[in-house]
């Protein structure tokens, strides 16, 4: 096989080539610098594990349980709007992989594709990522059309208020509904394969929502910042199933998520893509934990490129880890294949991982594998 994908860099770099560089900059791109995207990898790779031997690990098993649920991976697909700029039908690609796989999606509110399909093609896999737009009605007919589709678990992600400069988009002139000017035409000249594929098959759209121009219940610009009590309060009551809080990054957050009827607290900086000095939350994984009761679950995302990391977050006291672009630069470099790669890297690192820390469960990943100084 020509250029063949042996590590999640391989397929950054592939999807590079393959993708115009208006859709594969929104994708990799982050806010300002890029100094916390950067920072985000740069914390897991400062982690060092303690080799360990004598443990008997000659079967390893990385299913593990959250919220009711068991799952054969310790990994799941971040919520992310507008798959579809890395290839038509990766919304699907990634549904189907969530099944396949036995792990969770995030169906982002921008999502292209609509919740109801991927609810139908990933099943309970798929949980509902919310944004909160300038309607707080507009963002409760969501909720409804969420629980009308039979999703279980909810994705409330509190850390979009104001979204970010990303200097890359601007400079490429990206806006979502997509304008083609002469520029970016260049852009999609110089790779045929994308653009006709595109082309024949439907642009990337917001498929949450009406394609009316006139229609503002979601702009991606727009401030997404209505989180107060009240609002906590009414979605609380509105939805019925499990409630998770993403975008956290404090111990106060974090207990005020909880206070407020999270399930689960999940820690992320929204991969960089935000506030651009933000810390990485593997590095406020141990405090969260230490200030929640051990009852609630927390997942964390940003900056995990490789099995190793994930059973570091793991041993830093994470329940689950998510990973975003990833997969999106798998489907980029190469489609389903590309995708079906990129998972069986991920699991045969945390296996290699896990036997060569001397642990046969996720549950044995703690700080003892973790050095200290
Ligand atoms: C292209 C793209 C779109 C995203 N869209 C959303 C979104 O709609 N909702 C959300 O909660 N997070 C969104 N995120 C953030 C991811 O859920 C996740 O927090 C982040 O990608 C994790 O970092 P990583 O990419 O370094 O793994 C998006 C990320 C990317 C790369």
């Amino acid at each position: 096989m020509r250029n063949p994908i042996y590590s999640i860099d391989d397929a950054r770099k592939r999807a590079g080539r393959r993708v115009p560089k208006l859709m594969f900059d929104y994708i990799d791109g982050a806010a300002g610098e890029e100094s916390a995207a950067a920072n985000n990898t740069q914390r897991y790779r400062d982690i060092r594990l303690l080799p360990r031997s004598f443990n008997d690990i000659n079967q390893r098993d990385l299913s593990t349980s959250l919220m009711g649920h068991k799952y054969k991976l310790p990994f799941g697909i971040a919520p992310m709007g507008m798959c579809a700029l890395s290839w038509h039908g990766a919304d699907r690609l990634l549904a189907e992989a969530a099944v396949h796989r036995e792990i969770p999606i995030g169906v982002s509110t921008a999502a292209s594709a609509s919740l109801e399909d991927m609810a139908q093609w990933a099943n309970d896999n798929a949980w509902f990522q919310l944004y909160v737009g300038p309607s707080v009605d507009e963002a409760m007919k969501l909720v409804e059309r969420a629980k009308t589709a039979g999703y279980k678990t909810l994705i409330l992600t509190v850390d979009a208020q104001k979204v970010a400069r990303r200097a890359r988009d601007i400079r490429n002139g990206f806006q979502a509904p997509l304008k083609i000017g002469p520029r970016q035409f260049f852009d999609l000249a110089l790779h045929p394969e994308w653009s006709l594929t595109t082309l024949i098959k439907g642009k990337p759209e917001l498929a949450n929502f009406s394609n009316d121009p006139n229609d503002a219940s979601f702009t991606r610009t727009a401030t997404r910042g209505l989180l107060d009590e009240e609002f906590l309060k009414r979605l609380r009551k509105a939805w019925p199933g499990q409630l998770v809080i993403k975008g956290i990054c404090t111990v106060d957050n974090a207990l005020h998520a909880v206070e407020h009827g999270a399930d689960a607290v999940y820690l992320s900086n929204h991969g960089g893509r935000q506030l651009d000095s933000a810390v990485a939350p593997i590095d406020q994984l141990p405090h969260v934990r230490d200030a929640l009761p051990s009852h609630i679950p927390i997942m964390i995302d940003s900056g995990v490129r490789s099995g190793d990391s994930i059973v570091k977050a793991l041993a830093k006291g994470a329940d689950f880890v998510f990973l975003g672009r990833p997969f999106l630069y798998a489907i980029g470099a190469n489609g389903a294949r590309g995708l079906d790669q990129v998972f069986d890297i991920l699991e045969d690192e945390i296996s290699t991982v896990m036997a060569q820390v001397g642990c046969a469960s996720i549950a044995e990943l703690d700080e003892r594998i973790i050095f200290r100084d």
